[in-house]
C-alpha cells in the first residue's frame, strides 16, 4: 500500500450541495479539525454524514485516506505487518534430474492506511468506525491523546510513530448502531468533538434530490414532499430519508423521457421505494404504510387537477 493509492479523491466542490444548515455544520466541523479535534459525524442513515465527511477533507486540503469500519479490519491491515515468503526452483541445464528448491522467509514491514496516513499528515475518514471492533479502535487513542501511533513490538528500529502535525480525523458513526453494544469505544467518542446530524430541512432535501436527479427543483419539491410526509405520518421503525426522494425522483426522471409512462406507474415507484425502506414487524403496520401511500397519492393528483 503507499500513498499514491488514495489520491486523487474523486469528490469535488460540484458533488457537494451547500445550504444554511450544511454551511453551519460545515464551519464548526472546520474549525474543530484545523483547530486539531477529531470530529464524530453521528446520526441516522441517510442524513449526509459520509457526504459531510468527504466535503470537510475536501476543504482541509491535505491527502485523504478513506477507511469503512468493519469487522474485517485488524490491526495488521490499519497499522501495518509483516509480509513476506520466497520459494525459488533451481534446474540444472546439464543434468536434468537435478532440481534444487530453495525456500527463505523474509520479512518485510508493510504499513497499514493508519500508519501511512499519520506518517503523511493525511486526513483519514473513518467511515462507521463503530462497526470495527472496539479493540482495533482501541490503536487510534493513542494516536488523538499522545500523537502516537504504536507499532507492534516486535518492529526492530522503532516501535510508534510520531504522527504528522497536519494529520486529521474526521469519523462518522451511527448511534442507533452501536447504542449499548460497543462500551470500549465510549473513550473513543469521549475525546472526539460529536456534531450531531439530523434529517435534512425541507430546502436542503428538495436541492440534494434536484442536483442528484437532474429534475428542476419545483419538481424535486413535490417529490421529496410526498416522502417527508409518509416519513411523519408513518408512526412506526422506517428508515426513510433523502435517499428515497433520491430514487423516486430519479427513476421519475428516467421515466419522463418515455411517453408511455403515466401518473399511475408514477404511484407504483413511489409505492415501490418507500415500501422497501419500512421495516415492519407486523402485517398491520405494512398495510397501514400502504394506506399513507395510497392516501398522498390521491391528495397529489387532487392538488395537480386544481393547478390545471
Ligand atoms: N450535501 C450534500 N450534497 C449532495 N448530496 C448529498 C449531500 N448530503 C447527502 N447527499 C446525498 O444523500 C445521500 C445520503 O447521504 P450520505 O452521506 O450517504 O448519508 P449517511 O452517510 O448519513 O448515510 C447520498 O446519496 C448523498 O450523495
Ligand atoms: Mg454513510
Amino acid at each position: 500500500m503507499n500513498i499514491e493509492q488514495f489520491l486523487p479523491m474523486e469528490f469535488g466542490e460540484q458533488d457537494f450541495v451547500n445550504t444554511p444548515y450544511l454551511n453551519d455544520l460545515t464551519m464548526r466541523a472546520l474549525t474543530y479539525i484545523k483547530a486539531g479535534f477529531p470530529v464524530n459525524l453521528s446520526g441516522p442513515a441517510g442524513t449526509g454524514k459520509t457526504t459531510m465527511a468527504l466535503y470537510l477533507a475536501l476543504k482541509v486540503g491535505r491527502p485523504v485516506a478513506l477507511l469503512h469500519g468493519s469487522d474485517w479490519i485488524s490491526s495488521t491491515n490499519l497499522v501495518g505487518g509483516n509480509f513476506g515468503y520466497k520459494k525459488k526452483m533451481r534446474i540444472d541445464n546439464y543434468i536434468h534430474s537435478v532440481q534444487e528448491f530453495e525456500e527463505s522467509l523474509q520479512y518485510q514491514w508493510v504499513e497499514g492506511m493508519l500508519g501511512i496516513a499519520c506518517r503523511n499528515g493525511m486526513t483519514l475518514i473513518y467511515d462507521e468506525f463503530t462497526r470495527s471492533r472496539p479493540e482495533i479502535n482501541n490503536l487510534l487513542l493513542s494516536i488523538v491523546e499522545e500523537k502516537i501511533l504504536s507499532l507492534p513490538g516486535w518492529q526492530k528500529e522503532k516501535n510508534y510513530i510520531k504522527v504528522h502535525p497536519d494529520f486529521r480525523l474526521v469519523f462518522t458513526s451511527n448511534p442507533e448502531e452501536y447504542a449499548g453494544v460497543h462500551r470500549a469505544q465510549v473513550a473513543l467518542i469521549d475525546r472526539m468533538i460529536n456534531l450531531e446530524m439530523d434529517r435534512f430541512d425541507r430546502e436542503t432535501e428538495i436541492a440534494i434530490a434536484s442536483q442528484k436527479s437532474g429534475l428542476p427543483e419545483d419538481e424535486a419539491a413535490s417529490i421529496v414532499d410526498l416522502v417527508r410526509s409518509f416519513r411523519e405520518q408513518c408512526g412506526f421503525n422506517n428508515n426513510v430519508s433523502v435517499r428515497s426522494s433520491i430514487r423516486i425522483a430519479q427513476i421519475f426522471r428516467f421515466t419522463r423521457e418515455d411517453a408511455s409512462y403515466d401518473e399511475e406507474f408514477f404511484g407504483k415507484i413511489v409505492n415501490d421505494v418507500l415500501m422497501s425502506e419500512i421495516r415492519y414487524s407486523e402485517s398491520k403496520s405494512y398495510l397501514k404504510a400502504r394506506e399513507i401511500i395510497k392516501n398522498l397519492l390521491v391528495s397529489r393528483g387532487s392538488k395537480d387537477e386544481q393547478e390545471i
